[in-house]
This record gives C-alpha cells, sequence and structure tokens, in this order.
C-alpha cells in the first residue's frame, strides 16, 4: 500500500554534501525526509574532484582565507558572513574525518594533509581525497545516514512545487513518486531546500544531469526572494572532445600543480590577463578563454601538465587521467584540450545567516541558496565548506521549530502520473530543453549585451508560457518537471542580468566595461518583480 502523505519533522530535499551533513544532525532530534529525484548517490557533490577549501595549516589564517575569498567575490560578499565560514569551517571539516572522509596526507606537511592550491587562494589550503574528494564525502555520509532509522531515504522522488498554507507559512512539497508512478504530499515542520543548482540550463556543463535548478525554480514559484542569479560561473577547464555528449572537468588543482594554459600553437597567454596567470580568479580565467577561442576562432586551448611525470599524474589525478587515457590523451605527455562550461550558480534563494528564506519555514542550503558567502564570483572549492558550515547552521535554528504542531493536511492532490505517455512528451521537451540551453548559453554566457539580454528575455517570455502551458494540461514526469524548472531558472538568470547595469565578477557585460562604485545584490521575487 502506498502512504500518498508522508509527515516528519524535516523534510530535506536533495543528497548533496548539505542535504546530507543535515539530515545526519536533523535526525537526533526529529524524523526526517530525505528525498532525492534520483538515487542517493546522485549529486553535484559526488562529481566535485577538488575539494574543501579550509584553514588548516599553521602558516595559513583566517584572515587569508577570509581576504581571497573577498577578493574573488568582486565586491558583493557578505563579509560578515565570509568570515562565519572560514572560521566555522575547521570544526565541521574535523565531524567529516571523524565520521569517516579520509582526506589524503602527507607526512611531512605541517598540517599532516596534503594540500591543494587553486585559483584565487593565496596559500596551498584544499584538503582532498585523491581526484575524488565529493565521491568520498558522499560514500561516507551515506553509510552514516543508512544507519539511522529516524531518516527515511525516498529515491527517486522528484519535488514538484511547495506547499504554503493561508499564513504562507511552507508545509512540504508536492512530489511525484516514480517507483509507484503517483503524486504525493510530503509533510514538514521544517522544509530544507538542498537541490544544488542548474548548470543543465546551460548547453555544455561540467554538472551531472539532476542539476536543473529544481530548488531555485520552486522557491521562486512560491515568492521567496531569489538574489544575484545573473552570477553563473564558468569552469575554464572541461575536457574538450568532439561529441560533447557529457562534460569532464579537468580540476582547477591541475593548475595547481603547474599546469599551462596554451593556445593551440603552444604559445602561454594567461600572462596578459592577470599576474597570477593560470591561478587567477575563475572569471579572470574562463574570460581569458573565452576571449583567446572568439578572436581566434577555435574550438579549445590547451592545458599542458607534461612538465609532471606520469607516476606523479597518476598517483594525484588519478581519476582525471584515467579518463583523458579513455580519451586517448596521456596527460603525461599529450596538452589536454578544454573549454569553459558552466559549473556553479552563486545566486540563489536568497537566505539569511542562518539559511532561512523569506518564507517561514523554508530553508535553503549549498548552492540552492544565496547565503552571500560567494558574492560575484565564488573561490575555488568554497562550496563544499558552505555546505557543511550551513547544514550545521540550519540544524542549530531549525530546533526551535520542532516543537509547534500544525493541523494535518488533507489529501487533495493524489494522482497517478501517466509515465505511459512518457515518448510523446519527451519529443517537446527535448526540444524545449535544447532550445533553453542554447539560449542561456548564446546570450547568458561569459559575455553578455544590452542588446542580447533584451533578445533572450523575449524569447524566455514565450518559451515559458508555451512550457507552463504544456505542464497545466498534462500529467508530470519528471523531464516535464525539470523543463518547467529550467525555463524558471533561466527567467530568474535573466531577471537579474538585466537589473545590472554593469560588468562585475561573474557579469560580464559588454555594454558596460565597469564595475560601478556601489556593490549591491540583485534581488527579485516573482510576486513582486521588486528590483532593490
Ligand atoms: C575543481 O576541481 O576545479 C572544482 C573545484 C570547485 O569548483 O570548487
Amino acid at each position: 500500500m502506498i502512504r500518498n502523505v508522508i509527515r516528519s519533522d524535516y523534510l530535506i530535499i536533495g543528497s548533496g554534501i548539505a542535504g546530507l551533513s543535515l539530515a545526519l544532525k536533523a535526525s537526533k532530534n526529529g524524523t526526517v525526509s530525505l528525498a532525492t529525484k534520483k538515487k542517493i548517490f546522485d549529486s553535484a557533490t559526488e562529481k566535485a574532484q577538488g575539494g574543501i577549501a579550509c584553514v588548516v595549516d599553521k602558516s595559513d589564517s583566517f584572515d587569508a582565507h577570509v581576504n581571497d575569498t573577498i577578493i574573488s567575490g568582486a565586491g558583493l560578499c557578505n563579509e560578515k558572513m565570509v568570515e562565519k565560514l572560514v572560521a566555522e569551517g575547521p570544526e565541521r571539516v574535523r565531524e567529516l574525518i571523524e565520521i569517516g572522509v579520509d582526506f589524503t596526507r602527507k607526512s611531512y606537511s605541517s598540517s599532516g594533509f596534503d594540500l591543494a592550491l587553486e585559483g584565487g587562494h593565496s596559500k596551498r589550503r584544499i584538503l582532498h581525497c585523491d581526484d575524488i574528494t565529493g565521491n568520498e564525502i558522499e560514500r561516507v555520509l551515506i553509510a552514516n545516514i543508512l544507519k539511522y532509522k529516524n531518516i527515511s531515504v525516498y529515491e527517486n522522488h522528484i519535488a514538484i512545487d511547495l506547499i504554503l498554507d493561508d499564513d504562507k507559512i511552507c508545509r512540504g512539497a508536492y512530489f511525484l513518486d516514480n517507483i509507484n508512478d503517483c503524486t504525493k504530499i510530503f509533510e514538514a515542520k521544517i522544509t530544507v531546500l538542498a537541490c544544488g543548482g542548474a548548470g543543465r540550463t546551460y548547453l555544455y556543463t561540467s554538472n551531472p544531469s539532476i542539476a536543473t535548478g529544481d530548488g531555485m525554480a520552486m522557491a521562486y514559484r512560491a515568492g521567496a526572494d531569489i538574489a544575484n542569479m545573473e552570477f553563473v560561473q564558468f569552469h575554464p577547464t572541461c575536457l574538450y572532445t568532439t561529441n560533447m555528449s557529457g562534460f569532464f572537468l579537468v580540476s582547477e588543482a591541475v593548475r595547481g600543480e603547474g599546469a599551462i594554459l596554451r593556445l593551440k600553437n603552444g604559445e602561454p597567454f594567461m600572462g596578459k590577463y592577470h599576474t597570477y596567470k593560470e591561478l587567477a580568479p575563475r572569471d579572470i580565467v574562463a574570460r581569458a578563454l573565452y576571449n583567446e577561442l572568439k578572436v581566434r576562432d577555435e574550438n579549445f586551448v590547451y592545458l599542458d601538465i607534461t612538465a609532471k611525470n606520469k607516476d606523479f599524474l597518476k598517483k594525484r589525478f588519478p581519476n582525471i587521467y584515467a579518463k583523458c587515457l579513455e580519451c586517448g590523451i596521456d596527460m603525461a605527455k599529450d596538452m589536454i584540450p578544454v573549454i569553459p562550461a558552466a559549473h556553479f550558480f552563486c545566486g540563489g534563494v536568497a537566505v539569511d545567516e542562518h539559511g532561512r528564506t523569506s518564507i517561514t519555514n523554508l530553508y535553503a542550503v549549498g548552492e540552492t541558496a544565496c547565503s552571500g558567502v560567494h558574492g560575484a564570483n565564488r573561490l575555488a572549492s568554497n562550496s563544499l565548506l558552505e555546505g557543511i558550515v550551513y547544514a550545521e547552521r540550519v540544524y542549530k535554528n531549525s530546533l526551535q521549530f520542532l516543537k509547534k504542531e500544525y493541523e494535518r493536511f488533507s489529501v487533495d492532490f493524489v494522482r497517478n502520473s501517466t509515465n505511459s505517455l512518457i515518448n510523446e512528451l519527451d519529443i517537446f521537451g527535448y526540444k524545449k530543453r535544447k532550445e533553453i540551453q542554447k539560449l542561456t548559453w548564446n546570450y547568458l554566457g561569459i559575455s553578455r549585451s544590452n542588446e542580447r539580454l533584451l533578445q533572450a528575455q523575449r524569447e524566455i517570455f514565450f518559451l515559458k508560457s508555451e512550457i507552463e502551458e504544456y505542464f497545466k494540461n498534462l500529467h508530470f514526469t519528471t523531464s516535464e518537471i525539470e523543463l518547467r524548472n529550467m525555463v524558471f531558472v533561466a527567467e530568474m538568470i535573466v531577471r537579474c542580468a538585466v537589473d545590472r547595469k554593469e560588468s562585475r565578477g561573474l557579469h560580464f557585460n559588454t555594454d558596460y566595461l565597469f564595475t560601478s562604485l556601489e556593490a549591491k545584490n540583485t534581488i527579485i521575487n516573482i510576486e513582486r518583480k521588486l528590483i532593490t
């Protein structure tokens, strides 16, 4: 018998580092429904190669990490929050180690860890597990989650929309259960969006297929404040292959070990753009690549780490080495063709220092949220850190709501899905998905202009009405739900990008080749069309 209404203290949507860490903590005091749209292991965290930026070495300092984060954030970081992020990091990392995360060690280093260097960092401070850090963290968190009876895991459940009561309090979410092919209500005292980012809204991305901005789109539709969606970070070095079917990241840590970016003729070029060259903040490196590719009408540049020997590369980057080899590239001998691709959303659902959104009882964590720590350009490897630090903050703040009792819902929503119609729906869905991805890539990419933004706005308006109409008239499938979320994400990006009358950090607009003196967040909201 399928239960169509599921009640718990916490509803956590998403199973990346933020959602899983929070679930573990929350289970100490309440019941947790952890719902994830594919398998529990499927998340952007699982793909994270680089690691967690954290001050663990005596030669490093909180001030240095704060400073690097703020410089990278191009004037838009919430400095108070960056200080908390950095200061709380070591304790949260220690918790990960205690539950079994095995960061790569180096016996003769003063911290005991093999710390990596990445763009924008003035010190080696990235804790990593070889080049599969996220995979190791997910493995350990999941193994721990499965020990707790208080946590019920719902795989293959995709959230459709949030449920708000008449007082605009969030009471849970509607879901499509893809195992039993039916819709369900998850009712909870505390709802947490931990659904990751929206890289799949773009044609080329380092993100896994699940990254369709579900949390951001649901919050936006529910009327939550959304901030800074124009700041989409492009990772400079994704492996270029001729079929381009799935993008594979070549970690920034490879540049941290000395890799040089070269043109097809072998010439290095980053010296023209920044004194840190290959290790400049990510927005600068991605823009440099974009520029070189554009003026030369080329498809890729090369990343050259051939100065390091095979033994070192196989030990330090086993996963990247193997993947390149699969594509016929021996990193020790051959240069790696790379291009930039959409990687991380610095904006998202606006949250305060406790991870609270503007909707009562709704929290957001991780990439779904805009907490102010990334500003206009995230510092490399600060995002896993953000996930664990805010999981703790949400946990502590949410405890006060556990005692509250609410009237229970009556079931008025349950219906069968129509997965049998999938083939018919997929043709429309596939076509529209590609249209959104091309539009974001061409008009909302690394370089923007006012004219192209307005063109994008017009096209997104039509696409959204078509998709909403379609969505209303038919039952749901996962790909339709995602498609609808993607068009809402595109709308949020364009609205924020149009509102920003300057170039700053990741938002580069050729009509404003300057950064204004006053740094302001872009806040949008579906109901008010508000710009502050
Ligand atoms: C990478 O390994 O280059 C990704 C790190 C990050 O995005 O923080």
